[in-house]
């Protein structure tokens, strides 16, 4: 039965090819004045992108102030050096250029710049919650992490190894700005890997025990299809604009809530084992969760076995007899197929990390902390199924 559900998706999007030189307009339409520019290591330079889009504000006479440097998984001191910068320039908007390392650091500094008497880590330790948060956009560059329309945020305390995610629509972003051009500059493994997170955001939603609607199941099922057609076509023609343009506007689908609408919220608890890899090892988010996933289906099948099976048919289009639970295990080994075909790992020693027992428990443990009261949809996880997890998944093969 479907459940009561709200879907607040206040996103503007402005997709296609040109879309990046209406930035500075839609600043100036959301009445900002001293907009902070966050972006990465570099490529949004290499690419020219970082360069328009300044052009774009100054035509439209916004004063603005660039911040660099943000790194993949990213850091709490790079948020609080934004927080400080702002401060000091009396920043009213944040601009991230960039993928979602980017635009997760933005949010942050945007949380930590509205409420600046408290300290933005507490929002990750969930030791309080926000009651503002400055306005954020985006110019997107890479289709994965979907945080140019998601509520999520997710920094990496580089000094205590944790990485923790803060939920709140505040966060939700006024403009994304997606150019599907922009990313034919990603090397293959970080389109392809983009590909892992975008489904998973879909799956996370869809192994559920909980409220189930015939419509999000085929918007959540189409999505997964289109995205594992689309995935390799890059590679083979790094300019097929079509295949570009059908990841990213999926990404952006797959996690702002649509695919979850009627169902009890979601399981994702692949993400929450997963950031704990990132928090313990700085994986790569993507890799991290192909690496992962399959342990846990493994793990949780039994108990949500008819989604596993609708999924093992209508997505990984098995169409063989056989028990529920054969069936079920066919559309987990599809996956696995999926994945390596596109380079990915599925166990943690093809991820190129090898966790100690002693790790494994920390982050159990950490983990379980980090989870509170939600640990599960397909199956509610306790601390000793989450070290059996991560233990399956040295080598699940
Ligand atoms: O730093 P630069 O030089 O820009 O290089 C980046 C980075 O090395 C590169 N890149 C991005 N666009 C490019 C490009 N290289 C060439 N051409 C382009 N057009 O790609 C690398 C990865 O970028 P990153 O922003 O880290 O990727 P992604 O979008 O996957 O973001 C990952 C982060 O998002 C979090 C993850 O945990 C991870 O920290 N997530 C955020 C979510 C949210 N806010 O809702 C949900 C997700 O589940 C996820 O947890
Ligand atoms: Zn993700």
């Amino acid at each position: 039965m479907a459940y009561n559900f709200e879907f607040y998706a206040p996103t503007k999007v402005i997709f296609g090819k040109g879309a990046e030189n209406e930035t500075g307009k839609l600043i100036k339409a959301f009445g900002a004045s001293r907009v902070l520019v966050v972006y990465g290591g570099g490529s949004v330079k290499r690419s020219g992108l970082l360069e328009k889009i300044e052009a774009s504000l100054s035509t439209e006479k916004i004063v603005f102030r660039e911040l660099g440097g943000v790194v993949p998984n990213p850091r709490l001191d790079k948020v609080y050096e934004g927080i400080r910068m702002g401060k000091e320039r009396g920043t009213d908007f944040l601009l991230a250029v960039g993928g979602g390392s980017v635009i997760d650091s933005a949010k942050a500094i945007a949380y930590g710049l509205a409420e600046p008497e408290h300290d933005v880590w507490e929002l990750f330790a969930h030791t309080r919650t926000a009651r503002k948060c400055l306005p954020v956009a985006s110019v997107l560059t890479i289709a994965a992490a979907g945080s140019e329309t998601s509520r999520g945020c997710v920094i990496t305390n580089e000094h205590t190894g944790e990485k923790r995610a803060y939920d709140d629509n505040l966060a939700r972003p006024r403009f994304a700005v997606m150019n599907p051009e922009y990313t034919i500059t990603l090397p293959d493994y970080q389109t392809e890997s983009g590909c892992v997170d975008i489904m998973m955001h879909t799956m996370e939603r869809y192994f559920t025990n909980g409220g189930n609607m015939e419509i999000t199941d085929a918007l959540a099922e189409g999505l997964l299809r289109t995205v594992m057609k689309n995935a390799v076509k890059p590679h083979h023609n790094p300019g097929d604009y079509d295949a570009r343009a059908e990841i990213m506007w999926a990404g952006s689908l797959a996690h702002n809530d649509l695919t979850g609408c009627g169902n009890d919220g979601g399981d994702f608890m692949s993400h929450k084992l997963e950031h704990e890899l990132g928090g313990m090892f700085d994986v790569t988010h993507r890799a991290g969760l192909a690496a992962i996933w399959p342990s846990w289906a493994r793990y949780v099948c039994n108990e949500c076995l008819s989604r596993f099976v609708r999924y093992a048919r209508n997505v990984m289009g098995i169409a063989a007899e056989g028990s529920d639970e054969e069936i079920a295990e066919a559309g987990i080994r599809g996956m696995e197929e999926f994945y390596h075909s596109i380079g990915m790992p599925v166990n943690l020693e093809e991820l190129g990390i090898h966790p100690t027992d002693r790790q494994i428990e920390e982050m159990a443990e950490r983990c379980m902390a980090a989870c509170g009261s939600h640990t599960g949809s397909a199956k509610k996880l306790a601390k000793d199924d989450m070290i059996r997890i991560y233990t399956n998944a040295r080598n699940s093969k």
